[in-house]
Parts: structure tokens; C-alpha cells; sequence
């Protein structure tokens, strides 16, 4: 069954229905009441649609990007179809230094009181030319936003998370991330990066038990940056956004509200594809 702010989200009122049977219980507007989760890159893409769905199930959406109409427009989505209390953060990642990190700190603590879940989302695809040929000043802006900022943030927000009873950390994550190919330089080196984060994470808080960690593959989808990365694809044969968003709501719901699903999250740590994870 789904609620008004589903019904009013088309694109994934649309899917709802098709979602495991195990998912269907959690997809109301209470489900993530007094859960306050970051999303990077919160503005286009992958990172609008979790936003929005975040929201229509009831928690309150940090929106971290770098555009600021763009986050006004999904906070002004979330305003007008939910209950819940956004809060837009414009930051380009590629400059995030410690005071902009240490900010956002106590904005989070003083407004809200706490943070349950934390989804990097946000990255650059760069130049996709040649190791020999690579603008190292575009490999730095490259590995600043898609690896720096990440430590940064985890090392930020650690505490926030840590003191919540459950709480999530998702990477998203790239197939060059496991696989290194030609051309994609920064953009390939960083994702692998961002797995050995996700790894190191998930090690280092699986004993505490607290604060589960994941990284997700979305696969090819339709959005800027596939198209920035396939000027000549047909963007209709590529799933939507939406079309991951259950296992966003799988990991982050099962993760902060434990016993609300009725099947076993993936061991802290794990890598899952959200084209196929529930194979
Ligand atoms: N789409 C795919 O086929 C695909 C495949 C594999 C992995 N992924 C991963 O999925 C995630 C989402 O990508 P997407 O396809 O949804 O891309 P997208 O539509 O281009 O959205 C990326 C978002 O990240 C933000 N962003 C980029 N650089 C930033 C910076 N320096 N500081 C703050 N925000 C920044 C963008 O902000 P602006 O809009 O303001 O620029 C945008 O909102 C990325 O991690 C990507 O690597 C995507």
C-alpha cells in the first residue's frame, strides 16, 4: 500500500507495486519518521530520486550539492508532497575543507539533534582521455570530490552516526570501480578508492554493530552524467533512477529501523548491484 506522497512521485508510484513482497510493509510516510539522512548530489540523477523517495517515506533529507536551484527545486518538491523538514546544504564537494565540514557538524547536531544515514552520491566523471594525456588538474578536482570528500565527510559525521543506535553509510559506486578501463582515468581510480573506503569503514564499526556500510553499483542509468559518458546512447534502453530506489530503501530502512524487514540485510561491507541484487 502506498501513501499520498508516493501517489503524488509518478515515476516510482509506478514501480512501488513491482517491489518484494518484503519491502511492501515499510512503504508509508512513517516509515523513516525521525531518521535524518544526508544525500550528496542531492540535486539531479540517482540523488533527486533517493532524496524524494527518502522523503516520501519520512525522513528529513539533508540535500548536500552543487547547484543551488537544483536542490530548491527538490526541496521545494519535499515541502509541498511530504511532512517531513529538508534542509539544503550548496557545497561543491571539490572545495569541501574542514571548517565547511565542521559547519555542517553542528548544523546537523543543532537542528535535528542527530544523523542515521549518510549516502555518497555525488561524483565528477572527468575527462575520459588517456592516462598519458590526463589533465592532472581535472584528476585532482576528480579524486577531491569523489574520494577526498567522502573521508571527509565519513570522518565528519562519524560521531553524529556512531551515537545514533543504527545508522547507514551507502558509497555509490561505479562497475570501473572493479574493473579499471580504458579512458576513464580519475573517474575508474576514484570508485576503486571509494570501495577500499566502503571496505575500511564497514571493518572498523562491524564489531560496535552500529553503523552498517555498503557501497552500490547503479549500473548504467539515464542521467547527465551516462550521458555525459554516452553522447550517442539512446537514454530510453537505460533503467530510471527510480528504478534503484528499493534497494536504497532495503539497505538504509532495514539498517536504521532493524526487525522492520522481514529479510536479512547483506553483511556489513557488501557490494551490491542494483540491478540484481535480489538474485
Ligand atoms: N548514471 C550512471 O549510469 C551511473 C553508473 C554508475 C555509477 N553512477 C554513480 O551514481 C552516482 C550518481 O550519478 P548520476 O548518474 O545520478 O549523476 P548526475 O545526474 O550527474 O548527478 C550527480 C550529482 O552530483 C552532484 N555533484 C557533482 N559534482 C559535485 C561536487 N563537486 N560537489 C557537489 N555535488 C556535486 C551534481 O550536482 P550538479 O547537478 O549541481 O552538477 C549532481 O546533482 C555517482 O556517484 C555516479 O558515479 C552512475
Amino acid at each position: 500500500m502506498t501513501d499520498d506522497a508516493i501517489r503524488n512521485y509518478p515515476e516510482l508510484a509506478a514501480l512501488v507495486g513491482d517491489w518484494p513482497k518484503f519491502l511492501q510493509p515499510i512503504l508509508n510516510a512513517q516509515t523513516l519518521s525521525g531518521k535524518q539522512i544526508v544525500v550528496t548530489g542531492a540535486g539531479d540523477g540517482i540523488g533527486k530520486a533517493l532524496a524524494k523517495t527518502l522523503a516520501c517515506l519520512g525522513a528529513n533529507v539533508i540535500l548536500l550539492g552543487r547547484t543551488r536551484s537544483k536542490l530548491e527545486t527538490v526541496f521545494d518538491w519535499i515541502n509541498q508532497h511530504t511532512n517531513t523538514d529538508p534542509v539544503i546544504v550548496p557545497c561543491d564537494l571539490a572545495r569541501l575543507d574542514g571548517t565547511t565540514v565542521a559547519t555542517l557538524v553542528e548544523s546537523i547536531r543543532s537542528h535535528y539533534g542527530g544523523l542515521h544515514g549518510l549516502v555518497h552520491n555525488a561524483s565528477m566523471l572527468g575527462p575520459k582521455v588517456p592516462i598519458a594525456h590526463y589533465p592532472v588538474e581535472q584528476w585532482q578536482a576528480v579524486m577531491q570530490t569523489n574520494v577526498n570528500a567522502v573521508f571527509m565527510l565519513n570522518q565528519g559525521l562519524f560521531e553524529l552516526l556512531d551515537a545514533s543506535y543504527h545508522s547507514c553509510v551507502i558509497h555509490v559506486s561505479s562497475t570501473v570501480g572493479q574493473q579499471g578501463r580504458a579512458y576513464w582515468g580519475a573517474y575508474s581510480a576514484s570508485k576503486f578508492a571509494l570501495e577500499g573506503l566502503n571496505q575500511i569503514l564497514a571493518d572498523e564499526t562491524e564489531t560496535a554493530g552500529k553503523i552498517r556500510v555498503y557501497s552500490i553499483n547503479p549500473g548504467g542509468t539515464r542521467t547527465a552524467m551516462r550521458r555525459e559518458a554516452y553522447p550517442l546512447e539512446d537514454p530510453t534502453t537505460l533503467p530510471t533512477p527510480e528504478q534503484h530506489m528499493s534497494l536504497f530503501v532495503f539497505l538504509l530502512a532495514g539498517s536504521l529501523l532493524p526487525g522492520s524487514i522481514a529479510r536479512e540485510l547483506p553483511t556489513t561491507g557488501a557490494q551490491l548491484d542494483a540491478r540484481n541484487w535480489q538474485e
